[in-house]
């Protein structure tokens, strides 16, 4: 399998906790290299932006106003088949239907409060990448 890159987001509901190492220890677990990292607080504009594809979605402002609520971490992960991998590893959306083990099963609070974002496929983790990260960020 190609080594791929994807985009993660460890989402306020973690970093309120202190959750970025034990989030990070379960990706590295999982032989995803953290290839590039930042704590930022999200901007609405970015959020917007960024989840623009769930406008029409009924909890588009409440994703919204969640995402913008605390820090968050985002980062680029790399491995192979990255982005199939990290969806594995951080389990359903819902945290009530995440597998054992997983990020969202162990530390989600809910649908919403689901601990961490990663990319659905690689035309998205491009572009998901290049919202937060320019090129000489990304040390593989
Ligand atoms: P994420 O992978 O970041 O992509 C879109 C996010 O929308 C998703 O994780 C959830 O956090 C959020 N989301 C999806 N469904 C709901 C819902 N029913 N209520 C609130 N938030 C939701």
């Amino acid at each position: 399998m190609a080594i791929e890159r994807t985009f993660s987001i460890i989402k306020p509901d973690a970093t309120a906790r202190n959750l970025t190492g034990a989030v990070n220890a379960l990706i590295e677990k999982a032989g995803l290299r953290i290839v590039a990292q930042k704590r930022i607080r999200m901007t609405r504009e970015q959020a917007e932006t960024f989840y623009a594809v769930h406008k029409a979605r009924p909890f588009f402002g409440e994703l919204v106003d969640f995402m913008t609520s605390g820090p968050v971490v985002v980062q680029v992960l790399e491995g192979e088949g990255a982005i199939a991998k990290y969806r594995d590893v951080m389990g359903a959306t819902d945290p009530s239907k995440a597998a054992e083990g997983t990020i969202r099963k162990v530390h989600a609070k809910s649908i919403g409060e689901n601990s961490v974002h990663g990319s659905d496929a690689p035309e998205t983790a491009a572009i998901e990448i290049a919202q937060f990260f320019s090129g000489n960020e990304i040390v593989g």
